[in-house]
């Protein structure tokens, strides 16, 4: 195995020896929403009235009395304002000309697709809506989500935001497991899902997994089942209502609720460095006014821009630019069901071209995949609809970018590379595309009204260290679900007063940003979040195992890949079955995101005197580099050994 890092194929060194530079277009900027680097010092002056300005731009039942409150760790944003999002992304657009506009398009992966107005879309929220409400569900409660990629899901969150019911988004790969972990931690009654949803020409089994994860969730006692794929499927009489029969007679219209800017909007869950989720939560007027100026600013909207963001609405991604950014411009946003190889390897350049889409927001993992698969794919479909590109997730390498930039773009759109995260809600690294000259694998600078650093153990600013933001942010998550203390400690203890990222990153002589991944134990697997404990969890849970360590190593395509190392109990042997069965169990208990890459047996796992799993060695052997210190390990030979093995799995 090469010397590989988490940025794809290239390493560290070399990114940042990476000299390429890209000034906007003259025809781009000349148009461009923004383009003037002045924007920048403006926001700096006075950051909360540079917030305010956007906000002002919502509509808003009531304004707010006081911008900013800021007690760390918990900020207040637009406090004794009153808003509602589905309002914002609704109800304000149909009085005017987008009244007929197209919303949302949405294509199936079998080639079915819908158009939906603001009207249409605006009829049918209020009516999801109103069934909600006569379903029971009140302002404040948890209204679970697994579902497909269909319209009815966007449908579903804008009508939970409509009655003031917190949603709570569960990605549809997820397993069984997973689902009721969350289900429980959200103490959520009521779930909407489907009977299926398409992937790669066959059936997610939605409501299958539902039904195993509900056997051990008593209070959940409403389940509304959308019928996608016509899979055979239980319904259970007392609990289960189809869709239709739902919404049927439901009233046309629901006034949405008035809602405090500080009101929880969301729940979304996603890994920490322990076994356990997190459930981040996002509130009101903050959340919609970040990501209603970023989706504006850094996407350079315009009102015939159809925007693409390839995101699974289970993710934040999704939540931030499908949904509510888009929709809150008043833009047209394009959802897709299925994978990018249904039928064929060229399917998301079909989508672009029939949609005439013009901003496409995708993920490197993607990127990097295309790149492989080869240009005949993009080069047979007329892309010349697209003006403006964009990544997000993980590091984008030199490489896959000005592959992006060329073949995709056609060296006419500038790439924005935006740096964010689940906790963040929306985008605060990022070029702003008619402004900054881009760099090739930098995220570049903090979006304006965003103050950014990176920082040393002791706290001092440095060129290579830790990232944090050092000022709150309107989207900024207002805590993890009922655990202040988790909070605290994972995101504020380590500086106080200033947010901490995870996250690596170096800082250039220009003052741009160079994002290095995760510094704690979270993996970035094709984007995914996944935290080693979850699957060493997943891993121990498994009868024969006596204990587990798992590292995330480079890989050239997801970015990152998951190496299990796992000692077995005495008596049992280490076939190649025992080792689908223990990478099938981690699929069986979170989900195929998780699934081991590289499953080592290991007679004993590299410790510390006190008893501590050495990752760091582990990550060593798996990227085969030359070993660290060991002075500090209990047994030495076992790294020897260890090493040995690992060779020979390759
Ligand atoms: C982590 C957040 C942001 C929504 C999708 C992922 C990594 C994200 C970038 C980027 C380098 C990135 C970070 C971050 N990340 N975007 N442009 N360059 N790294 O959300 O699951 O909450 O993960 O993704 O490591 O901390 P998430």
């Amino acid at each position: 195995m090469a010397t590989k890092t988490a940025i794809g194929t290239t390493s560290i060194e070399a990114l940042l020896k990476e000299k390429r530079k890209y000034p906007p277009p003259k025809e781009f900027a000349k148009r461009a929403n923004v383009n003037r680097a002045s924007a920048y010092a403006e926001a700096a002056k006075n950051p909360v009235r540079f917030w305010e300005r956007f906000a002002r731009e919502l509509d808003w039942f009531k304004p707010w009395r006081k911008a900013l409150e800021w007690k760390a760790p918990y900020a207040k944003w637009f406090i004794g304002g009153k808003l509602n999002v589905s309002y914002n992304c609704l109800d304000r657009h149909i009085n005017t000309a987008r009244r007929t506009k197209a919303a949302l398009i949405w294509e199936g992966e079998p080639g079915d697709t819908r158009t939906l107005t603001y009207w249409d879309l605006y009829r049918e929220v209020n009516r999801f809506a109103s069934a909600l409400k006569r379903g029971g569900v009140k302002r404040g409660d948890r209204v679970t989500i697994y579902m497909p990629m269909v319209p009815e899901t966007a449908i579903a969150m804008l009508a939970c935001t409509r009655i003031g019911a917190p949603h709570s988004v569960i990605f549809g790969g997820f397993a069984p497991d997973a689902i009721r972990e969350r289900i429980h931690d959200a103490q959520s009654t009521v779930l909407l899902t489907a009977d299926g949803g398409w992937r790669r020409g066959g059936h997610v089994p939605l409501k299958k997994n539902v039904d195993e994860a509900l056997k051990e969730c008593p209070d959940v006692r409403t389940v509304v089942v959308l019928k996608r794929t016509g899979q055979q499927i239980n319904m259970q009489a007392d609990r289960d209502i189809w869709w239709d029969d739902f919404v049927k007679e439901a009233e046309a219209y629901c006034p949405p609720e008035k809602m405090d800017a500080e009101d929880m909007l969301y729940l979304l869950y996603t890994s920490g460095s322990t076994g356990k989720p997190k459930g981040i939560q996002h509130t009101t007027g903050g959340y919609l006014t970040g990501v209603y100026a970023t989706t504006k600013w850094v996407f350079d909207l315009h009102d015939t821009d159809v925007f693409w963001c390839t995101a699974d609405i289970g993710w934040v991604t999704g939540h931030s630019y499908v949904v509510y950014g888009p929709l809150a411009n008043g833009t047209t946003t394009v959802m897709y069901e299925g994978t990018p190889d249904t039928p064929d390897k060229d399917r998301f350049w079909r989508i672009i071209e029939k949609h005439g889409i013009t901003i496409c927001y995708t993920a490197p993992t993607a990127i990097r995949t295309f790149m492989r698969w080869g240009d005949e794919y993009p080069n047979r479909c007329d892309l010349s609809s697209l003006r403006l590109l964009g990544s997000v997730g993980e590091p984008i390498n030199p490489e896959a970018w000005v592959w992006y930039w060329k073949v995709i773009g056609g060296g006419r759109c500038p790439v924005v590379d935006t740096w964010w995260q689940t906790e963040t809600g929306h985008i605060l690294i990022t070029p702003l595309p008619g402004v900054t000259t881009l760099k090739p694998g930098s995220a570049t600078r903090p979006f304006p009204g965003i103050s950014a650093d990176v920082l040393n153990d002791k706290g001092e600013s440095v060129k290579a260290g830790y990232l944090v933001l050092t000022k709150p942010w309107p989207g900024m998550l207002r805590g993890i679900y009922r655990d202040p203390q988790r909070f605290q400690a994972q995101y504020w203890n380590r500086y106080p007063g200033v947010y901490f990222t995870g996250d690596g990153a170096k800082l250039d002589e220009e003052g741009y940003f160079w994002l290095l991944g995760r510094v704690d134990d979270v993996m970035n697997i094709s984007g995914h979040r996944v935290s080693t404990m979850e699957v060493e969890s997943a891993l121990v849970d498994h009868p024969l195992v006596a204990e587990a360590a798992v590292i995330g190593r480079p890989h050239e395509i997801k970015g990152q890949a998951i190496a299990a190392f796992v000692t077995i109990k005495d008596g049992t042997t280490g076939s190649k079955e025992l080792m689908e069965e223990l990478k099938g169990h981690v699929t069986k208990k979170i989900g195929a995101l998780a699934r081991p890459d590289d499953l080592i047996f290991a007679s004993d796992l590299p410790k510390t005197r006190s008893g501590k799993i050495m990752r760091r060695l582990l990550r060593d052997i798996a990227e085969g580099k030359a070993l660290g210190d060991t002075t500090t390990l209990a047994d030495p030979a076992v790294v020897a050994r260890l090493k040995d093995q690992y060779g020979e799995e390759e």
